[in-house]
């Protein structure tokens, strides 16, 4: 089983980054605890991180025919990006959307997720842990599906 891991735009600054919001771990240091939760369930996982549109939709294709499925907290392009959603439409993977903050508990145009429709569900609000439920959720998933 191989998990694609995507983070987006400014994600890469956690530590310092609006702590109120976000927490004080590192970028690093949750990639740490998601492989820790990776080797247990005894899954490879490939974690990825992008600033841009672009770079993260063609990951997204490159993920095709290598991966079973995704963990993806798209961070800003939640709220914006139509052509996100279409790349995850186009390469039908089972997907788990994952934000650290609640979006529904902050700023009206955070509440809006362009990709919720098209995911198997979205984990938000747990910090850190939102990226370890949301792998549980999707191998839970990806197990119940196998024929
Ligand atoms: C976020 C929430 C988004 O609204 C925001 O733009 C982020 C992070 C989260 O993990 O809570 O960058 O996706």
């Amino acid at each position: 089983m191989k998990i694609l891991v995507i983070h987006g735009p400014n994600l890469n600054l956690l530590g310092t980054r609006e702590p109120d919001q976000y927490g004080t771990l590192t970028l690093e240091q949750i990639n740490n605890k998601i492989l820790s939760c990776a080797k247990n369930q005894n899954v490879e996982v490939k974690i990825f991180q992008a600033n841009s549109e672009g770079e993260i939709i063609s990951e997204i294709h490159r993920a095709i025919g290598n991966f079973n499925g995704i963990v993806i907290n798209p961070a800003a392009y939640t709220h914006t990006s139509v052509a996100l959603r279409d790349a995850l439409l186009a390469v039908e993977l089972p997907t788990v959307e994952v934000h650290l903050s609640n979006i529904y508990k902050r700023e009206d145009f955070r509440k809006q997720s362009l990709i919720s429709d098209v995911v198997l569900g979205v984990i938000s609000g747990f910090r850190e842990q939102s990226y370890i439920l949301g792998l549980e959720a999707l191998l839970h998933h990806l197990k119940d599906n196998k024929s």
